[in-house]
């Protein structure tokens, strides 16, 4: 909430994407922040590696649909892999705010990162939801791993502006720029 007061996000009209929307409780939590904003949410709603075998999977894209009916109007929704929607996207569709909570595995964090970092305006905000999260029994294979990654990767392009269980960067510069 103090990244969206900082950015002004409440105050413009704004495009955010959230990779990983499940049962729609962070998409409410954001159509509900941010008044001005058209959210596209992404997901599979079949689950993902922690849900394996809970019951629950099978209703939570109808609990999703439910959740955030009262702001369909500035909802999109796609289901279907991350980087699906993500490598159909052209270059002109551009985001201010992406939140980044699908697949956990450190490979598909790592995809989710590139290519959504791509989609970012210069100026705009991408968030990581568990950083520290540890479920895989490899380090390798956590989100903090693909996080610390792509922050190296991006090096130069981006600026850190919050750390802790979420990550928050801001996006300085386009890739070459
Ligand atoms: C941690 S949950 C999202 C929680 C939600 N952001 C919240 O805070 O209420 C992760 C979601 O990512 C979805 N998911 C997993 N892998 C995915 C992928 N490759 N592409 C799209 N969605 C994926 C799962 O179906 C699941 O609903």
């Amino acid at each position: 909430m103090d990244i969206f007061d900082r950015q002004g996000f409440r105050d413009r009209p704004i495009r955010a994407l959230e990779i990983g929307s499940f049962e729609g409780l962070s998409s409410c939590f954001l159509l509900r922040q941010l008044p001005n904003a058209r959210l596209t949410c992404v997901d599979t709603w079949a689950g993902s590696d922690e849900h394996a075998g809970l019951e629950l999977i099978a209703s939570t894209e109808a609990a999703f649909d439910r959740h955030v009916a009262p702001w369909i109007d500035r909802v999109t929704k796609y289901k279907g892999m991350s980087f699906n929607y993500l490598v159909g996207l052209s270059s002109q569709d551009k985001f201010d705010f992406i939140y980044v909570d699908g697949s956990h595995h450190a490979d598909d964090v790592m995809v989710d990162a590139l290519r959504a970092f791509e989609h970012l305006n210069v100026g705009g905000v991408m968030v990581f939801d568990d950083y520290l999260w540890k479920y895989y029994q490899r380090n390798a294979e956590n989100p903090a791993m693909a996080i610390n990654g792509f922050l190296r990767l991006a090096a130069g392009r981006c600026r850190l502006i919050s750390v802790y269980y979420q990550l928050a960067i801001v996006k300085t510069a386009e890739r070459g720029a």
